[in-house]
């Protein structure tokens, strides 16, 4: 695979400008990063980790060989690290691999983990993955995003083919923009358009790259054809919707007009010295475009139950003191709604971000 920087899908170096200062920011962690999206990916990367382990063929394995593409600062390194089935005495000992086009992000990594076995490399993606097979492929924050959806099947279909040649199981984590998320409801009718990363607290210039997004059918089809052009079986493909609500567009309102900022609602909502006015968080007056009859079916669904709750909220705040309801009612409100949506990922597209978690049989 080739080291260089490559024009292929996009250069995303341009789009990322600014990018570092928004990694290494600490506003980028606020209250939705810290309580809500960075648990549920460790979940989601422990849920990986144990697939990987689950083999009926051999002894446990005593190291987990993992590859980050599109590892950028190396986010997904410390989730995993924080994942429950890595912390036991027992678990394997993590061999990392990042790969990432830009070598800014690599230098912030490179910098912050520094040990034997981790390493970090400079690679398109789209070039090739690397020879050796890996137990896990993770991806995380959308890198596969940058990617065609043509070239997203041409590297998943290389990695089940790496997979055919492991003793073990091989599992895929794939993490796409989901492509009826609330942040764009203007592109619902686009699988790839021009996005840019304005969220960025930056003082460069935000330019646009192009991004595809995906529905669940469509990423679940991808993924059963790359597997047959590879002759790959595998056990099963689990598809999660993730930042329903919560996404970093809905701070931009960019793609929605009159979207308002979910994000920045929430995190004053668990803030006990914030008084928020509630009625702001109604999803009920979001305009939703036509969409396949699933994803229209299930927003019904979710809009009715986080707008019940929010009425509730409003009702049991009645002739209650101001400083009361800040410190005590909306922090409540902000966790039952983090659970309403936590309980609502079907897999649709209709979230931030859709991962899937793609496990092959042993030796695929
Ligand atoms: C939003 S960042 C996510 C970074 C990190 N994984 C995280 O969770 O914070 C997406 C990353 O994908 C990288 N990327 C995009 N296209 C790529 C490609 N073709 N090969 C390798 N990396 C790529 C970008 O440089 C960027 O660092």
């Amino acid at each position: 695979m080739s080291t260089a920087p490559h024009p292929g899908s996009g250069t995303p170096s341009d789009a990322y400008a600014g990018a570092v200062d928004h990694y290494t920011s600490p506003s980028r962690r606020d209250w939705v990063k810290r309580e809500w999206e960075e648990p549920e990916l460790v979940r989601v990367l422990d849920a990986a980790v144990r697939a990987s382990a689950n083999s009926s063929v051999r002894a446990p394995a005593t190291t987990l060989d993992v590859l980050d593409v599109g590892c950028g600062t190396g986010v997904a390194l410390e989730l995993l690290r924080a994942a429950p089935s890595l912390r036991s005495p027992d678990a394997p000992s993590v061999r990392y691999l990042g790969i990432d086009l830009d070598p800014e992000l690599l230098g912030v990594a490179a910098a912050r983990f520094g040990d034997p076995k981790t390493r970090f490399l400079q690679a398109d993606i789209t070039d090739g993955i690397p020879d050796a097979p890996h137990d896990l492929y993770l991806s995380t924050g959308v890198p596969y995003s940058h990617l065609t959806h043509d070239e997203l099947r041409e590297v998943v279909t290389d990695v089940l083919r790496a997979a055919r040649r492991h003793p073990r199981p091989t599992v895929l984590l794939i993490d796409v923009l989901g492509r009826y998320s609330i942040e764009w409801t203007l592109r619902w009718g686009q699988t790839r358009w021009d996005y840019r990363m304005s969220f960025f607290e930056t003082d460069q210039e935000h330019s646009s790259t192009p991004m595809s997004t995906y529905g669940g059918a469509e990423l679940d089809a991808l993924l059963r054809q790359a597997a047959e052009v590879a002759g790959c079986e595998l056990d099963r493909i689990e598809l999660v919707d993730r930042s329903l609500v919560v996404g970093r567009h809905t701070a931009t309102g960019e793609y929605t007009p009159g979207l308002r900022n979910y994000r920045q609602l929430l995190n004053d909502l668990a803030d006990p010295d914030t008084l928020v006015e509630v009625a702001d968080l109604r999803l009920g007056d979001v305009e939703l475009p036509d969409a396949p009859a699933a994803v229209t079916r299930f927003f019904a669904g979710f809009v009715a139950r986080w707008d019940a709750r929010i009425e509730l909220a409003q009702a049991e705040a009645r002739g209650r003191d101001d400083r009361e309801v800040a410190a005590t009612l909306q922090p409540a409100l902000a966790e039952d709604l983090q659970a309403l949506e936590l309980a609502a990922q079907p897999g649709l597209g209709v979230g931030h971000s859709l991962t899937a978690t793609v496990v092959t049989t042993p030796g695929g």
